[in-house]
């Protein structure tokens, strides 16, 4: 039975009221990705190729973050687990392998617990249904268990006292075979005191014969259902944790785990070294032997090898190997910074290419440009790339020296190894190779003038 194809049906179509959002639920991030996503993600790893999302209210936005890889079914009211069970059944109309339905609010489920589920169970297994044990089960759908496997699963408010004692709970995560989930889902019925279609009620009309069992998870991650902003940000607390662990186990040193945060989609290199307080999250890739923080913050960017980033802030940038950032630099959208770049405190790049070599080390904001290799851009540098309508480009060659303080206003050339005077206003246009470029008044010397301006002041004080 265990070579049948599987699929999926993930029920995300519940309001999550509790949540007091706009959003819908399953849209709710931990560590940078949509709990659905987390979930869809733990099923494709458990092999299961053939996912069904069941949405509601928000439905569009989850379809629109999640993206066509997966098959999206409407279930408009909620009208119970059933129903939206009920909603995804013709997407696998004649599906002949095993179903497993999961809720899409769980966001810690592994995909080792959904290939368990999947391979376990006998040849007379029709469900078999993760469950777990815990001392308090309120809230939660009870096991009643048979001599032969599971009788049926209760839910808390039809429970008998009797059976509200069970500790024995229902995850609501299930493998069923398929052809016998599809066959049943149309013959539930909502007579039970929340007036509800139930899923757990397929489990009854499969009981008999041993047709229905339960494999328990000692993991309590199972359970882990989010229902308020709290539980998310347990949930996120968890992930996030399980996330460091990997990282660490697989080469990358982290000083301080309280304070670091990775989104679920990084990638590090072994012998990177990470300080406290950064949080590094998106696709971000970082090469080996990097060392990052303290206090920084990375999004959606690539590193290379052997790069250092101190106290600063980078979103959508290329960082090749060697690069040098920090402290205090804000490294915005479409930066590159090649071999040997060094940008420093308070420096802005947007839109730069800085070639191998450049030092741009204090105080500036270069904004779509480009800079040659070996140029060194003097303090307090700044290119004038807006004028209130357009923006325009810097492109300075290789080998140049722009001096402190000075003014480019872009469109603007700077030839190969030319040479900006300090403290120019440097006005639009095409500057040759090799010049000196200067713009600015030039110093005047008045001998004497100011030990007789002191003289003067001090006789009339007097
Ligand atoms: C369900 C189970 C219960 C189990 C518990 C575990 C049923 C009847 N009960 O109860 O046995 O112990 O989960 O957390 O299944 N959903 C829809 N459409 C609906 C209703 C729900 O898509 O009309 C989705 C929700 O978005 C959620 C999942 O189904 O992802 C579970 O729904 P929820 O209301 O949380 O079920 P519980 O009452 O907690
Ligand atoms: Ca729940």
């Amino acid at each position: 039975m265990s070579n049948l194809p599987v699929a999926g049906i993930i029920l995300a179509a519940g309001k999550g009221t509790r949540m007091k959002s706009d959003q819908p639920k399953g849209l709710h991030e931990v560590c940078g990705l949509p709990m659905v996503d987390h979930v869809a993600r733990a099923l494709r790893g458990a092999g299961v190729e053939r996912i069904v999302i069941v949405v509601g209210h928000g439905g569009e936005s989850i379809q629109k973050r999640l993206g066509e890889g997966y098959a999206y079914a409407w279930q408009n009211e909620q009208k119970g687990t059933g129903h939206a069970a009920q909603m995804a059944a013709h997407l696998l109309a004649g599906f002949q392998g095993k179903i497993v339905v999961t809720a899409g609010d769980t966001p810690l489920v592994s995909s080792d617990m959904f290939a368990a589920l999947i391979s376990g169970g006998s040849l007379h297994t029709k469900c078999l249904i993760a469950s777990s044990f815990v001392d308090n089960p309120k809230g939660y759908g009870r096991i009643v268990r048979s001599g032969v496997g599971v009788q049926r699963i209760v839910e808390e408010k039809d429970a008998s006292p009797d059976e509200q004692e069970i500790q024995e709970v229902n995850s609501s995560i299930y493998c069923f075979d398929g052809p016998t989930l599809l066959e049943c889902l149309p013959n539930l019925t909502n007579d039970n005191a929340q007036g509800e279609f139930y899923l757990t009620d397929v489990i009854a009309m499969v009981a008999e014969g041993g047709g229905a069992d339960a494999m328990v998870f000692d993991d309590p991650d199972i359970l882990v259902g989010v229902n308020d902003r709290w539980q998310l940000a347990e949930a996120d607390r968890k992930m996030g944790e399980r996330i460091l662990r990997r990282h660490a186990e697989s080469g990358v040193t982290i000083m301080d785990p309280g304070t670091t945060y990775l989104g679920a989609e990084v990638e590090i290199g072994v012998d990177t070294v990470l300080e406290p307080s950064t949080m590094i999250v998106g696709k971000t890739q970082i090469g080996k032997s990097c060392r990052i923080g303290p206090f920084t913050r990375i999004e959606n960017c690539k590193i290379g090898n052997d790069v250092m980033i101190y106290v600063s802030y980078l979103k959508e940038a290329v960082l090749h190997d060697t690069a040098k950032v920090g402290p205090y630099a804000h490294i915005r959208p479409g930066s590159e910074l090649y071999p040997d770049v060094k940008v420093g405190n308070f420096v802005e790049t947007k839109n730069a290419i800085l070639e191998t070599g450049v030092k741009a080390s204090h105080l500036t904001y270069i904004g779509d440009a480009i800079i040659g290799e070996n140029t060194n851009i003097g303090a307090g540098t700044i290119t004038c790339n807006y004028d209130g309508f357009h923006k325009s480009r810097t492109e300075i060659g290789r080998d140049v020296f722009v001096g402190s303080n000075s003014t480019l206003v872009a469109p603007i050339k700077l030839g190969d190894g030319s040479f900006v005077a300090a403290g120019s206003v440097v006005t639009g246009g095409e500057y040759p190779a090799g010049a000196l470029v200067i713009g600015r008044s030039r110093t005047e010397v008045k001998e004497q003038w100011a030990a007789q301006w002191r003289n003067k002041k001090t006789k009339k004080d007097q």
